[in-house]
């Protein structure tokens, strides 16, 4: 009986423990202050992230580099781009890698090929280029053509 106690108290216990873990990792409550896109822009351009990214409708300086890993930023997408998941792209790049490339072109054993800036980008940078790319993503509604039959 005493072991019995002893088990559900212990599975109880981890119950509560994996419950801590999940709130852990939640991005709950997770709010960036307002940035100002145009300094974004500015710190788009001194930390060389044109080498290998261009946006639709912004001019940027022209590619340095003979093959860079080449991904569009901006455009039409079907859900919103959240700053969230900008943030994320950013900071943690092969967390969730850009959808709609070659893996082999954007990759390398499954981590992103875009350099990890979280040594030396300051969080206000941070902040401003989210807010630089995030009015160039259009959120479109995504077309579905169904046959119609006679
Ligand atoms: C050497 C190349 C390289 C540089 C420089 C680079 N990136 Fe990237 N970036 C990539 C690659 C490759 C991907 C696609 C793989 C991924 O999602 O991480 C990517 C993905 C992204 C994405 C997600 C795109 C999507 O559609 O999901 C964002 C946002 C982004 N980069 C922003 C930046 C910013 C901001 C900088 C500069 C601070 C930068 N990148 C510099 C290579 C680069």
């Amino acid at each position: 009986m005493k072991q019995l106690a002893t088990i559900t108290g212990l599975s109880l216990a981890l119950a509560a423990l994996s419950g801590c873990e999940a709130d852990r990792i939640s991005e709950k409550d997770f709010s960036l202050p307002e940035g100002n896109a145009m300094d974004g822009q500015e710190a788009f351009v001194y930390l060389h992230c044109y080498e290998c990214h261009t946006i639709d409708g912004v001019e940027l300086p022209p590619v340095l580099s003979d093959e860079p890993p080449y991904v569009e930023l901006g455009g039409q997408v079907t859900q919103v781009k959240t700053y969230g998941q900008l943030v994320t792209s950013i900071i943690n790049p092969s967390h969730k890698l850009a959808p709609g490339y070659p893996l082999e072109t954007i990759s390398e054993d499954g981590q992103s090929k875009m350099p990890l800036y979280n040594g030396y980008m300051t969080v206000q940078e941070l902040i401003d280029i989210v807010s630089f790319l995030q009015p160039h993503y259009q959120v479109i509604v995504p077309q579905y053509h169904y046959r119609v039959y006679p």
